[in-house]
């Protein structure tokens, strides 16, 4: 079974997603941490960010692989590396977008998801997830929330891991990805047109999971 939840940064999406996994019982797949390493691994090498090319290749090269702890939260692997927390610098949150709008990043990025998916019943967390990767999934939720209301959340999460951000600095990070992941060419963030539509700005973690497992026990 596979569970696809969508929407745009500060929804609630990967807490939701990671909640709902280890309810299931099922792998917790966030694939915005793999466009994160990817950018980690950019940036170790040096990379051009203006070279598509050489962008390409890194990510052809990468070996990414991801584990879950016994909480739902997940470990990210590079190179067999574990690179969870290092992927969450704003250095790399400044720049993943750039390079997740490149197409041929994420056709490699798909191989990688749609692999992980079929071995187990996952839930995947992304852009693109019911609309690109896994067309067919058995559930599709889109989460969305007022963009005040997301600054301030990603605000909260930023300072919680300790990093010494304003809101004004994540007001203009959000705007920026939002417009780079909607606007994009390929794959870009959009509702699958069979997604059930969330609106978390004035809902709670649990509300929205428990409105999410309703949804999901209805169908089976
Ligand atoms: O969910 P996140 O904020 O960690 O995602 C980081 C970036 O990765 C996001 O700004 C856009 C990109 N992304 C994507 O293009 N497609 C996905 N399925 C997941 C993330």
């Amino acid at each position: 079974m596979i569970i696809a939840i969508d929407g745009p940064a500060g929804a609630g999406k990967s807490t939701v997603a990671r909640l709902i996994a280890q309810k299931l019982g099922f792998l917790y797949i966030d694939t915005g941490a793999m466009y994160r390493a990817l950018t980690l691994k950019a940036l170790e090498k040096k990379l051009d960010i203006k070279n598509t090319a050489s962008l390409i290749e890194m990510a052809r090269d990468a070996k990414i692989d991801l584990t879950n702890n016994q909480d739902g939260s997940l470990k990210i692997f590079l190179g067999g590396r574990d690179v969870t927390s290092l992927i969450r610098q704003p250095r790399i949150t400044n720049l993943v977008s750039d390079i997740a709008k490149i197409k041929e990043v994420r056709q490699v990025m798909l191989g990688l998801q749609r692999k992980l998916g079929k071995q187990r019943d996952s839930v995947l967390d992304g852009r693109d997830i019911g609309t690109v990767v896994f067309p067919d999934a058995d559930k599709k939720f889109y989460l969305d929330a007022q963009f005040p209301e997301r600054v301030k959340r990603r605000y909260k999460e930023l300072q919680e891991l300790g990093q010494k951000v304003t809101l004004k600095e994540v007001d203009v990070d959000l705007h920026n990805r939002d417009t780079i992941d909607s606007g994009r060419e390929f794959a870009p963030l959009k509702k699958a047109d069979d997604a059930i539509y969330i609106d978390t700005s004035r809902m709670s973690i649990d509300e929205v999971v428990e409105k999410i497992s309703k949804e999901i026990k209805v169908k089976s």
